[in-house]
């Protein structure tokens, strides 16, 4: 298994990333213009059509990386029975989650028609091959 350092970090390609507790994020990210924005992974290290989960405070987000290179970010947890959202398939802007095989829109966090529920969003952001999380879900 390969590892990378991310500031305090150890990024794996099949492990969560944790992140430090709620108030030790504040500290860090204190004066911060953008808003709270935080190292979470390296692009390179989500596979393409896959995930990983970054393990929060707040739950559990899984972080997707789509065929065109797209990253999402969405709470691990499906609107229908709670299902693992990280490990279901990915196609296009979407992924099948691995319980019940609902479809949720990861632009828009809802499952697709006939079904009905919301997973939470992330704002998520790539810079420089690096992928920044806000933890404000949207
Ligand atoms: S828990 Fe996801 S489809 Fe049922």
């Amino acid at each position: 298994m390969s590892a990378k350092r991310i500031g305090d970090h150890t990024v794996s390609t099949n492990q969560p990333i944790e992140l430090a507790p709620r108030a030790d994020l504040q500290a860090r990210t204190e004066g911060d213009p953008g808003g709270a924005w935080i190292l979470v992974a390296v692009l390179a290290a989500i596979p393409v059509r896959g995930a990983r989960v970054v393990a929060t405070p707040e739950g559990d987000v899984a972080v997707f990386r789509t065929s065109d290179d797209q990253v999402f970010a969405v709470r691990d947890r499906c609107p229908h029975k709670g299902g693992p959202l990280s490990q279901g398939i990915v196609f296009g802007h979407r992924v099948a989650c691995p319980l019940h095989n609902w479809v949720i829109d990861l632009e828009q966090g809802q499952a697709v028609a006939p079904d009905e529920g919301c997973a939470a969003r992330f704002p998520v952001r790539v810079t420089d091959g690096m992928v920044y999380l806000a933890l404000r879900a949207f």
